[in-house]
């Protein structure tokens, strides 16, 4: 049965990470994997996440399931970070999750299951493993340009043109905040000709937010999103909070479907338990019990809002402080969260990683805040010597 198996090359940027761990130079710069990092390159567990797991450990007095639901409180409190003034509308239904990942790959299951030639509408560049978790859904894909590496800019017109191509009833990805992999994001205009497109053409939208608060605020990184709810009967959302609680290896994360109706949302909720009993049966429980515990608690939700604006601040330093090392870098101070993309080519990559033990992916992107304070001018000064090169 093995035998006849051929070896699947792993994906680029799990091989990033680990030629960055192998790498022993003292002066290596790892800005490959996307880890939020302190001025001291460190990434240190949120102490309101680690006060909540106190809490967690002195009060849970047993590890047996809770159900296929998850914390089913826990998916009720993310619904008004994430959906804030759309948080109570009809036929909105949350099902806990392994990551973001786990997220995407039941919603994008449960698109196969309502319609099984749906077509999911791409833009790219995007994160590496959206691909692989359409089509392992059974999805085909039609990819749209979505940015301009060599320009550093959005291609928004040809975006659009895409969209109108659209079929009704084709599933559009959108990234709701801090764009992986280029940290374009949309802005307020070009988010209300994205709904109007959605609305006019049928296109159901398919949001990938997995990085909220690390932009310009919870509020203000949700805009998007909260928009398309606005404009939208049906909308589909992958979050996670792996990122902005800092739980990384933890995987926790959410699917929420607008279905409609509250009728459908029922149908929908059957369908998508029934997806996970497939993938997982129950959800891991830990950090979304140490989340629910974060949110429920006032002062521990303060703690985890100040400590939340202290990454994002540090990111917006950071990119300030590229930014005005040189032109050429002038665009890392307007986009957002925690990646931006190097207009770089694979071998002025790899000419970084070998002779200044720069990792970055082959794309050119890079986590702004991988970076340690010391790092930075030595980081922007060997990708401006590349970018001469
Ligand atoms: C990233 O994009 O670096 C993270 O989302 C980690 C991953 O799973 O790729």
């Amino acid at each position: 049965l093995l035998s006849g198996l051929e070896a699947i090359k792993p994906d680029s940027l799990l091989q990033l990470i680990q030629m960055a761990s192998a790498d022993t130079r003292p002066n290596k710069i790892d800005v490959g994997v996307g880890v939020y990092r302190t001025s001291n390159g460190a990434t240190p567990i949120l102490s309101a996440v680690k006060k909540a797991e106190k809490i967690l450990w002195e009060r849970q007095e047993t590890k047996a399931y809770l159900g296929m639901s998850g914390d089913k409180v826990y998916a009720e409190l993310l619904k008004p970070i994430v959906f804030g003034q759309h948080a109570d509308d009809e036929g909105l239904i949350g099902l806990q999750t392994p990551g973001g990942c786990g997220a995407l790959t039941l919603g994008f299951k449960l698109v196969k299951a309502a319609r099984p030639d749906a077509r999911v509408l791409v833009g790219t560049p995007t994160w590496a493993n959206h691909q692989p978790v359409i089509e392992g859904a059974g999805l085909k894909i039609v990819e749209y340009p979505y940015y301009l590496k060599e320009e550093t800019r959005i291609d928004f017109d040809a975006m659009i043109a895409a969209f109108d191509a659209a079929r009704p009833g084709d599933v559009a990805l959108l990234h709701g905040c801090c764009h992986n992999p280029t940290g374009a994001d949309l802005d307020a205009g070009q988010w209300a000709k994205v709904r109007a497109k959605c609305a006019e053409k049928g296109i159901i939208p398919f949001v990938d937010i997995a990085y909220q608060g690390l932009g310009d605020g919870l509020d203000d990184d949700a805009e998007g999103l909260r928009g398309l709810m606005g404009a939208c009967d049906e909308v589909i959302v992958a979050q996670s909070c792996d990122k902005n609680f800092g739980v990384y290896r933890d995987r926790v994360g959410c699917l929420f479907v607008k279905a409609g109706s509250d009728e459908t949302a029922n149908i929908v909720k059957s369908h998508i338990m029934q997806i996970a009993r497939e993938m997982w049966s129950m959800p891991p429980d830990h950090s979304a019990a140490a989340v629910r515990i974060v949110l429920e608690n006032d002062d521990l939700r303060a703690e985890w809002l100040d400590e939340l604006s202290i990454m994002r601040g540090r990111i917006k330093d950071l990119r300030k402080r590229i930014a005005s090392k040189d032109p050429r870098l002038a665009y890392i101070g307007e986009q957002k969260g925690m990646f931006s993309m190097m207009p770089l080519t694979p071998q002025q990559v790899d000419t970084l990683r070998d002779e200044h033990a720069i990792y970055m992916a082959d794309s050119g992107r890079f986590n702004v805040c991988g970076m340690a304070d010391e790092d930075v001018d030595r980081f922007c000064d060997a990708v401006l010597e590349a970018m001469d090169g």
